[in-house]
Parts: structure tokens; sequence; C-alpha cells
């Protein structure tokens, strides 16, 4: 087992050190060495650690503190552009105006992200992905001017780590584990999977804190909630037709 994949946990504060060149080279070298579809590799990686940059980017993240700690930001990007130029000037058609293909670079880009993390824990470094990439392409896209056919999918922050929180807990296997096929869940399953999480003491925190009645309604009516997700998804949408992946 990789100490670097069972040791993880998501780093929000770090210290005041840029990240060596040569290091920061080789989480970038861990990223392209990941698999991706028919090697085409479809993503782009743009290396965020100029200070007024990182400042600009702040409010598309929702101004989470750690983006002004952390030394650079990587955003990894579905990247049909310089895909497409090829295929321009080799007279080759292009077919990539659909959503599969926004989809399938997606999937290369995540994929590329996680290598990059993967590598950077083995370098003593702490990263935390900003899922809030996907909430504000837009703005994304106008501060690291972003073509048409690139469209931000998700982002890390990178750096060296000022705290070492605990290992955050999981669900047991059998909640994300089927053998052979798709096993459907019975309320009884649910309420044993569930259990170890409802009964934590930061859940019953959580619950409390937030006045609510069971953990999973602080997910719904709290931390991901049904009109930020609709309001969301329609910025996404317009984002996709603009960036030429829907018409
Ligand atoms: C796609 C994705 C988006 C995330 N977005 C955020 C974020 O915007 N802010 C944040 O503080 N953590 C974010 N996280 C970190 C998760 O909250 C964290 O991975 C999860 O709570 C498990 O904790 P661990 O990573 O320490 O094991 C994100 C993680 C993923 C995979």
């Amino acid at each position: 087992m990789l100490k670097e994949i069972f040791e993880h946990r998501s780093i929000r504060k770090y210290l005041d050190k840029a990240i060596p060149k040569e290091v920061m080279d080789e989480v970038l070298q861990a990223a392209i060495r990941a698999s991706n579809t028919g090697n085409m590799q479809i993503y782009s990686i743009i290396v965020t650690s100029e200070k007024s940059l990182k400042q600009a980017l702040a409010p598309a993240h929702f101004n989470q503190a750690m983006l002004s700690e952390a030394p650079t930001i990587l955003t990894f990007c579905a990247d049909f552009n310089r895909f497409q130029k090829w295929c321009d000037l080799r007279n080759a058609n292009y077919a990539y105006d659909n959503i599969l293909a926004f989809i399938t670079a997606s999937v290369d880009a995540i994929i590329a992200a996680q290598n990059a993390c993967v590598e950077a824990r083995h370098h003593g470094l702490g990263i935390c992905y900003l899922g809030t990439a996907l909430y504000n392409p837009d703005k994304i896209i106008s501060v690291l001017n972003l073509p048409k056919g690139v469209v931000p999918v998700t982002a890390i922050t990178i750096g060296y780590p000022a705290e070492n929180p605990p290992l955050t807990d999981r669900l047991p296997s059998e909640a994300v584990v089927h053998y052979e096929t798709y096993k459907d869940f019975s309320e009884e399953d649910i309420n044993r999977i569930y259990s170890e999480k409802e009964e934590r003491e930061d859940s019953k925190q959580f619950i409390k804190e937030n006045n609510k009645e069971t953990l999973a309604q602080v997910f719904t009516d709290i931390r991901y909630k049904k009109s930020d997700f609709e309001h969301f998804s329609k910025i996404l949408i317009d984002t996709l037709k603009n960036q030429g992946f829907l018409k």
C-alpha cells in the first residue's frame, strides 16, 4: 500500500515557502504520465503562482482562505483547443464540439490531477482540491485567458503543509464496492453503512451547529443545496455552450 495514498489528508494551511522548480516539474511530469484517452492528451494544466493572479482567482473559488496561503494553484482543464488546431492544420475533420468530448477530456484532466496529487505528497507537499472550479468556470476562464475548447474542471492548492489534520473517515468498502454486478441497497444496508459516520462525535457536532435533525440534512440543506446546484448547473451549461462543447 502506498503511504502517499493511505496517509492522504487535504491540506488547507500552508507555509510561506515556494515550491522549487525541480519539485514542481516532477509533480507536473507525474500528471502528464497518467493514462489518457487515445493518448490525445486533451487537457491542460495552468500553474498559477503570481500573487495578483491568485488574488484574481480567489473570488471564483469563493475566497477560500487556502488560495491566498498556498504558493501555487494548479487548474486542470478539459482542453480540445490544441488538438483542434492540430486537426485543422493536418486536414483532419474536427469532431469534438459535443458533450462526450467535454466529459472525455474532463476524465483525462481529473486523472492527471490525481497523479499530480500523489506525486506532490511524495515530495512532502500538501494539496487540497477546489471543487469550486466547476461552480465558476466562467470567472476562471476570464482570469486565466482560456480560449474556446478549454474548460476548467478541477483545481488544487499545493504547497508545504502548515497543518497535519487527522485522517478523515470513510464509509465501509461495501458502500462503494460491488462484486460482479451492482447490488442495490436495502434500508437495512443504508442504516448499517452510515451508522458509524452518524455516530461520530464530529458528525453530531455538525448536526447541532447547523441546527439540523440528521447528518444527511446538513448536506442537502446547507453544504450542497439543490438551489445552488441548479444555479451553478446553469452557469456550467452556458460555459459549455460558450466554449464550444454544447450547442
Ligand atoms: C473534486 C473535489 C472538490 C473539493 N473541493 C473542495 C473545496 O472547494 N474546498 C475544500 O476545502 N475542500 C474541497 N475538497 C476536499 C474534500 O472536502 C476532502 O477531500 C474530503 O472532505 C475528504 O477529506 P480528505 O481529503 O482530508 O481525506 C474537494 C475534494 C474533491 C475531490
